[in-house]
């Protein structure tokens, strides 16, 4: 199988509007590149408008709109969807892709930044969003494998003595075991979830790691790690239209860290009901 191979597989987007957060960096910027690829009708939702014009200019492509949105905020969230739902009376997919692995010690909403940002963050945006929805909507959660490293009955999600890389596995502990929640009791008839996890690839979101985890894990990414654009994959297959409600899809080498696109059965020891309250 060759990228080019599997993008031959995923049908054309034309007249599918899917947001995206997160769509300025990493795995969802070469996200986005396929998404032009397939013609889709992108809206970006960003912190960094320069940042965003800068990458629309780049790309050449006249089906993508950017809307101010900032995932460090419940008002933030809300003035971004807010702005999303008077311009655009229905969409097809939401990807909510935005995430950060910040060694800050500001709170987010009274919790720890990462854990604010990657999980309270998204929480907040499907919980804003969600009702007021009312045409069919796919919600793709991305999720990581770090979501298993941390299964300690007794962490308080709300002490702020994290390590920079605990709390970032944490927050995606939480959001997943919240996207499995939402995929169970499905609160929302009109809206399809779908968890992804994109592997393990070089990004800058490890930018705020001490160094000696830095290294340790450039050593580890560069022998293990697929490419982004291998990364961001499972995203693509999340939009397409095999991808249905309660779909877990992740990369399908060893350990899930690399490979082409597989589904998978949610693994039962990472459901944390107590978090997700
Ligand atoms: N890289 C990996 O190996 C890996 C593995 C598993 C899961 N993931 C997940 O994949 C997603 C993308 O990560 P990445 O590796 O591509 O990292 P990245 O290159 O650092 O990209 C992160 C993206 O999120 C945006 N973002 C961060 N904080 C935000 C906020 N408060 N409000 C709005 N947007 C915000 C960033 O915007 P700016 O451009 O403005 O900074 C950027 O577009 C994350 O959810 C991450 O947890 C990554």
């Amino acid at each position: 199988m060759t990228v080019k191979k599997f993008l031959s597989k995923i049908e054309d987007l034309t007249n599918k509007k899917i947001v995206l957060t997160g769509g300025t960096s990493g795995i969802g910027l070469s996200f986005l590149k396929y998404l032009v690829n397939k013609n889709a009708y992108v809206i970006l939702l960003v912190r960094n408008i320069k940042k965003a014009e800068n990458i629309v200019k780049e790309l050449n492509y006249p089906h993508i709109d950017i809307i101010e949105y900032d995932q460090s905020s419940y008002k933030a969230i809300e003035k971004g969807i807010d702005a999303l739902l008077d311009k655009y009376s229905n969409v097809d997919s939401i990807v909510l892709n935005a995430g950060a692995m910040s060694r800050t010690k500001d709170l987010i909403e009274g919790h720890p930044y990462s854990i604010g940002v990657n999980y309270f963050g998204v929480r907040h945006f499907i919980e804003y969003i969600a009702p007021k929805l009312t045409s069919k909507t796919k919600i793709i959660v991305q999720g990581s494998l770090v979501a298993g490293f941390h299964l300690n009955k007794k962490t308080n999600i709300d002490s702020n003595n994290f390590k920079t890389f605990k709390e970032y596995n944490i927050s995606k502990m939480c959001v997943e075991a919240y996207t499995y929640k939402l995929i169970k009791e499905k609160p929302y008839p009109n809206i399809d979830f779908v968890l992804t996890e994109p592997g393990i690839t070089s990004t800058s979101i490890t930018r705020d790691l001490d160094s000696f985890l830095k290294h340790v894990g450039k050593v580890f990414v560069s022998t293990f790690f697929h490419s982004v654009n291998k990364a961001s994959l499972t995203l693509l297959e999340a939009v397409s239209s095999k991808a249905v409600h309660g779909s877990y899809i992740v990369p399908r080498g060893l350990f899930t860290i690399s490979g082409y696109p597989k589904y998978k059965k949610f693994p039962k020891n990472r459901i944390r009901e107590y978090l997700v309250k």
